[in-house]
C-alpha cells in the first residue's frame, strides 16, 4: 500500500484540515509531517468549528489513528491545550493520537527567541506566528534540540537546563529580558508531565509496518509550498518542508512509497505575513474577498492578505509536488463577483514576460499579467452536485485544469464538511 498526501499550493490556510477531515474515513492513519502550532487547521460539522494546530485532523473520525511524525515540532502546552478541547468533545485520543519519538520539542525560550528575531528584523519581519518553530528547527538542523523521546530520559531536565543556558546568552545579545521564562516553564514543566503519559511511538515503523499490512495512510501538511524552507519566497518562508518530499522525511516514508498528491488551494489566494505576493489587491475587490471568504488566521486571528489566483506560482507547486489531484476550495467565496481574474503571466520590470517563478520574488517588481473572465455571480448554497453548478464556474474549473494540465477532482462551497462536491 502506498500514502497518500495532502498539502497545500499557495501559503497555506487553503483549507487542509477540512479535506483531511472529509477524506479521513476512507483512511486507518492520518499522519502530520512537519510544521507545528504554527500551523490552523478549521474542521467544521454538526455546528461547531474546530481549530487544530498539532494534532492530526482526521482526530474527530472514529478508528483513525492520528501520528505526530518525526518532523513536526511540539510544543508541549499547546498540545495539553489541544487535548484539553478534544476531552469536551469526549474524543478518544488515548486510543487514536500517538507521537513520534522523534518529533522535535519546542521550549519556551524558543518561543522568545522568535520573538527577538524578529523584533531585531524591524520592517523586514517575516511576520511570524511567534510559536518558535524557526528557532526549534534552528536547534534540530544545528544538532542541539530536544527530542519526544527525551522526556522519558532520566537526565531530560540537565539537557533542558543547558540548552536554555545557550539560548539565555542569545537572548541577552539580542537584549531581551527574560522575566516571563519562570511563568512560561512553569506551564512548560506542568505540561511535559502530561505528555509523558500520551502514546509515545516509534512513528517510522509504525507507519510503514501498517502500510506493509495494507492500511490506508494519509499524510497531512501543514502551510503551503511557498512557505517551504527551499521552494518558498526565501525568506519569508516557514522553516520546514511542506512539499511531498517533506512527507517522506518527516514521516520515514521512502518516495517509491507516494500514492496520490493532492493538492489544495483557494479559487483566489490569500497570505499571512510579510513577502511577495504579486497577486494582492488592495482595493474593494480584496477587501470583499477578506470579508466573505472570513480571511483572518486561525491561528493568530491576523487578517490574511487577498488577491487573485496565481497560475504561475500554482504550476510551480503542482510541480516541485507531484501533485496528481488538485481540489478547489472555497469556490463560494467569489459568489458576488461579476468579474474574475486570472493571473496567466509575470510581467518583469524589464518588460519580460514569464510564465514561471523568478528567482528574486522578493525584490523583483512583479507585475501580474491576468486573463479575466465572467463569474458566476450567485449563491451556491443550494448546490449539491458539480452538474448543479453555474456554468461560469464550470468553465472556470475546466480552464483552471486545462491550465495547470491537472484534474480537480473536488469543489468546497462553504466551510462545512458537507459543503463538498465531488466532480
Ligand atoms: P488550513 O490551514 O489549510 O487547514 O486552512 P484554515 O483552516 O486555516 O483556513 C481555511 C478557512 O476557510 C477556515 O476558516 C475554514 O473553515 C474555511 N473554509 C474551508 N473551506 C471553505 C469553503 O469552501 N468555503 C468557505 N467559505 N470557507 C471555507
Ligand atoms: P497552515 O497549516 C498560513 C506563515 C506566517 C509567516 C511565515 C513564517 O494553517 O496553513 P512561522 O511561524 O512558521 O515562523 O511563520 O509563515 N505561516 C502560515 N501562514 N498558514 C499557516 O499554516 C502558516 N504557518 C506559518 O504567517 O508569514
Ligand atoms: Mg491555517
Amino acid at each position: 500500500m502506498k500514502m497518500d498526501v495532502l498539502l497545500g499550493l499557495q501559503w497555506g490556510d487553503e483549507g487542509k484540515g477540512k479535506v483531511v477531515d472529509f477524506l479521513a474515513p476512507k483512511y486507518d492513519v492520518v499522519a502530520r509531517f512537519q510544521g507545528g502550532p504554527n500551523a490552523g487547521h478549521t474542521l467544521e460539522f454538526d455546528g461547531i468549528k474546530h481549530v487544530l494546530h498539532q494534532i492530526p485532523s482526521g482526530i474527530f473520525r472514529e478508528n483513525i489513528k492520528n501520528i505526530i511524525g518525526n518532523g513536526v515540532v511540539l510544543d508541549p502546552v499547546v498540545l495539553k491545550k489541544e487535548i484539553e478541547e478534544l476531552k469536551k468533545f469526549n474524543i478518544s485520543y488515548q486510543e487514536n493520537l500517538f507521537i513520534s519519538k522523534k518529533a522535535t520539542i519546542i521550549l519556551p525560550t524558543h518561543k522568545l527567541l522568535d520573538a527577538a528575531y524578529e523584533k531585531s528584523k524591524g520592517e523586514k519581519k517575516i511576520g511570524s506566528t511567534l510559536k518558535g518553530i524557526g528557532p526549534t528547527y534552528q536547534d534540530k538542523i544545528g544538532r542541539l534540540a530536544l527530542r519526544v523521546g527525551d522526556l522519558l530520559s532520566p537526565d531530560f531536565n540537565e539537557r533542558y537546563e543547558a540548552l536554555v543556558d545557550k539560548h539565555s546568552a542569545i537572548l541577552s545579545f539580542y537584549g531581551s529580558d527574560l522575566k516571563e521564562l519562570p511563568e512560561l516553564e512553569e506551564d512548560f514543566f506542568e505540561a511535559v508531565e502530561f505528555f509523558r503519559t500520551l502514546n509515545l511511538i516509534d512513528s517510522e515503523y509504525e507507519i510503514n509496518l501498517s502500510l506493509q499490512s495494507g492500511k490506508k495512510t494519509l499524510a497531512e501538511g501543514a502551510q503551503g509550498s511557498l512557505l517551504d524552507i527551499d521552494f518558498g519566497s526565501y525568506p519569508f518562508v516557514t522553516s520546514s518542508s511542506t512539499m511531498t518530499a517533506g512527507a517522506c522525511t518527516g514521516l520515514g516514508v521512502a518516495p517509491s512509497k507516494i500514492g496520490e498528491v493532492f493538492g489544495i488551494f483557494k479559487a483566489y489566494g490569500t497570505r499571512v505575513g510579510s513577502g511577495p505576493f504579486p497577486t494582492e489587491l488592495f482595493d474593494e475587490a480584496g477587501e470583499l474577498m477578506r470579508k466573505e471568504g472570513n480571511e483572518f488566521g486561525s491561528t493568530t486571528g491576523r487578517p490574511r492578505r487577498c488577491g487573485w489566483i496565481d497560475l504561475p506560482a500554482l504550476k510551480y507547486s503542482i510541480m516541485i509536488n507531484g501533485v496528481t489531484q488538485l481540489f478547489m476550495m472555497k469556490a463560494d467565496v467569489l459568489n458576488l463577483f461579476e468579474e474574475i481574474k486570472i493571473c496567466t503571466h509575470y510581467q518583469l520590470k524589464n518588460g519580460e514576460i514569464l510564465g514561471r517563478l523568478p528567482f528574486e520574488m522578493v525584490n523583483e517588481n512583479i507585475l501580474p499579467v491576468f486573463k479575466t473572465i465572467k463569474g458566476w455571480n450567485c449563491s451556491l448554497a443550494e448546490v449539491t452536485t458539480y452538474e448543479q453548478f453555474p456554468v461560469e464556474l464550470r468553465d472556470y474549473v475546466t480552464f483552471l485544469e486545462k491550465e495547470l494540465n491537472t484534474p480537480i477532482k473536488m469543489v468546497s462551497v462553504g466551510p462545512d464538511r458537507k459543503q463538498t462536491i465531488l466532480k
